[in-house]
């Protein structure tokens, strides 16, 4: 497993080695989630790159960027485990050197949800996504269903700017009691934690409803708020039931919804979605 710091090396590495790349773009501190998205990206591709940099224009200056969780070590070993071909560890300058001033904004779909809790984020995310594409020039790129808003973020990126790659999404992967794998569930205290899967559990509810016949959205944001509100420890910052391609709030969900939110648990901020389509 190559293991590099610099652009250059990352490109040289890519030119040697003929045949299809997967590019898995992390923050590292992995978890059984980013490892899905490897052992995915090594059965569709002959080489599989991933990326570990804790991209600093996607924190707001309020954030978790100087105590966001590091381990880079034991990152390396999962990944050699995996057999990926290729790891990027930049540090700060080889991504942003002094002098930089060009960002990518996906617009609309940026502005609500995350975008409006955290303010910046997507332009951070569209940012060094566009810089990784550039630089792996990868056949696919892999992201977790976890992050939703980030990837009809990246979808819409990568149309506008037709990059020539196909986006891969895959589930959620949770904890046996329905939380969704986090680096930043290390911030949970065991009381907190015991209480983190009220969002899944609030997710649940509102699928029932939907899957019985409750298709206003209106009424799945109650369902999940009064599953929210029932949890001392959480205080909810949105819920939404929205349209999975625009993220417009939903008044008639019966096409389809994408249900999420960001709860405060603590210092941790969680959030969680699940997608609902109809069936054919
Ligand atoms: O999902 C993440 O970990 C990050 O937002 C990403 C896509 C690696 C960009 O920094």
């Amino acid at each position: 497993m190559h293991v590099v710091q610099t652009v250059s090396e990352v490109r040289r590495i890519r030119r040697e080695l003929t045949g299809s790349w997967g590019l898995v773009p992390t923050m590292g501190y992995l978890h059984e989630g980013h490892l899905s998205l490897v052992r995915r990206a090594r059965v569709e591709n002959d080489h599989v790159g991933v990326s570990i940099f804790v991209n600093p224009t996607q924190f707001g200056p309020n954030e978790d960027l100087d105590t966001y969780p590091r381990d880079l070590e034991r990152d390396l070993s999962l990944l050699r485990e995996l057999n990926v071909d290729l790891v990027w560890a930049p540090p700060v300058e080889e991504v942003y050197p002094p002098g930089f001033q060009t960002y990518v904004t996906v617009e609309e779909v940026s502005k609500p949800l995350e975008g409006a809790a955290r303010p910046g984020h997507f332009r951070g995310v569209a940012t060094i996504v566009a810089k990784l594409f550039n630089i792996f020039q990868p056949d696919r790129a892999y992201f977790g269903q976890k992050d939703a808003q980030q990837v009809v973020v990246i979808r819409q990126m990568v149309r506008d700017l037709n990059f020539p790659l196909e986006v891969v999404v895959c589930p959620t992967v949770r904890e046996p009691d329905g939380l969704a794998m986090s680096s930043r569930n290390v911030y949970l205290t065991p009381e907190q934690r015991a209480a983190a899967p009220v969002l899944y559990k609030a997710l649940c509810a509102a699928r029932d409803a939907w899957k019985a016949g409750e298709h206003d959205g209106e009424q799945l944001r109650r369902i999940m708020r009064s599953v929210l509100d029932a949890e001392p420890l959480a205080q909810t910052e949105y819920v939404s039931a929205a349209d999975p391609t625009t993220l417009v709030e939903l008044g008639d969900a019966s096409r389809g919804v994408l249900l999420s939110m960001a709860v405060r648990i603590g210092k941790a901020r969680l959030i969680d979605n699940m997608l609902l389509l109809p069936k054919e």
